[in-house]
């Protein structure tokens, strides 16, 4: 669906089937447990393994997002059933018809407000506009995307390499990934490349200062147009291992964002590698530990269906991959206690590149 400009009333309420990063994904192959994650980005395959040119997009996220069994390696061929990847399984899509319903229903309750004093006119007129225009998205949605295979198949999973910690390589970093084939017909008129929508849940100024703890944000960090944050780069192995900026009780850091379908856009803080022993493959591995972010207000940084999600930091105004959500973990009762696990991002690409020996992760159009 296409994103539309903050201003207009449908510009929340509409991103849980827009073409940016973060729409929440599930898969045929898991439609019974209900289960889903989150997009973490897309890329341009340009060319394939032997060198001819090649115009296909993919679409990644966990392996335990898009495939069942982590143990083996898949890989779609020919003319084997396809496992097709859908925006938002059965829950999440009801879940973002009831926000639109309640968007309506709340704007309803102004605009009886606004109509009983005459001087309030022109708030009632873009109430009404609101509510015109929410109206339409929700019949849109109902009409044009309520079927599961008809209107919300985006693709089908093409490749995913069994999950493991690289114990050979010595980094003890998780891989943990699979792609989809997008399909064209369905993505890529709104498609923008890897996009993350910073929404309206924070105003411009709440959020640099939240990216920003001790200031020099407004400077550095130009507030996106639309707030669209486009990904330009990729934090490398050496920006992880010495963080140079703060956080807000001066320890050393990395200001970190991501936007996933349960928690939303959030801020945290990597403060440097970690240990994670519960995972899939029974291995201790090596993980970019994200905190939350250390504002009293700050919610948790993550939860389950988060799982996928880009993790992101901004730097000389632009905005880098850092890593791939993979895990989290409550250390002990209180959300401030609470880690996420992430897949540096340099890796994630790293092992993407293996193959999809050509990939670009920064075009800006199909
Ligand atoms: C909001 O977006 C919808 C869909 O693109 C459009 O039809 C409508 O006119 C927009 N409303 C305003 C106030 O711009
Ligand atoms: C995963 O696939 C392997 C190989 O086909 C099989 O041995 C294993 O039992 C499967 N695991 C699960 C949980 O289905
Ligand atoms: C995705 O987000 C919706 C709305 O916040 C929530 O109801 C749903 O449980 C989430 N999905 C998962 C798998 O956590």
């Amino acid at each position: 669906m296409r994103h539309v400009d903050s201003s207009n009333a449908t510009h929340y309420v509409r991103c849980f089937l827009t073409a940016l990063l973060s729409i929440p994904l599930a898969t045929e192959e898991m439609e019974e447990e209900d289960s889903q994650g989150t997009l973490t980005l897309c890329f341009h395959e340009n060319k394939d393994k032997d060198g001819n040119p090649s115009n296909k997009v993919y679409g990644v996220s966990n392996y335990h997002v898009l495939r069942k069994n982590t143990t083996v390696d898949y890989e779609h061929r020919g003319s084997t059933p396809m496992d097709h990847v859908r925006v938002c399984a059965m829950r999440r899509f009801q879940c973002g018809l009831d926000e639109i319903t309640k968007a309506i229903a709340d704007r309803g309750i102004l605009a009886d407000l606004w109509a009983r004093d005459i001087a309030k006119q022109r708030k009632l007129d873009d109430e009404t506009e609101a509510i015109a225009d929410l109206e339409a998205l929700h019949d849109d949605v109902t009409k044009s995307w309520s079927d599961i295979k008809l209107h919300r198949n985006i693709g089908h999973v093409q490749y995913a390499a069994a999950i493991s910690v690289d114990v050979e390589g010595g980094t003890l970093y998780t891989s943990d990934w699979a792609a989809f084939l997008a399909a064209g017909a369905k993505v890529r008129d709104e498609f923008e490349g890897n996009v993350v929508d910073l929404g309206s849940k924070y105003d411009p100024q709440d959020l640099t200062d939240m990216l920003y703890p001790l200031g020099g944000g407004p400077t550095a960090f130009k507030f996106p147009d639309e707030r669209k944050l486009r990904i330009e780069g990729c934090a490398t192995k050496e920006d992880l291992a010495h963080p140079t900026e703060f956080d807000s009780e001066g320890q050393r850091c990395i200001m970190v964002g991501k936007d996933g379908n349960t928690t939303d856009l959030t801020v945290g803080r990597y403060a440097g590698l970690v240990s994670f022993t519960q995972n899939e493959v029974g291995i201790e591995s090596v993980e970019l530990g994200i905190y939350n972010s250390g504002d009293k207000t700050a919610e948790v940084f993550s939860a389950k269906g988060d799982l996928g999600s880009l993790v992101w930091h901004i730097t000389n105004g632009k905005a880098r991959i850092v890593g791939q959500l993979h895990s989290g973990q409550n250390k002990g009762g209180s959300t401030s206690n609470h880690v996420t696990y992430c897949t540096p991002g340099w890796y994630l690409l790293d092992q993407i590149k293996k193959r999809f020996k050509y990939a670009d992760f920064y075009s800006t159009t199909w």
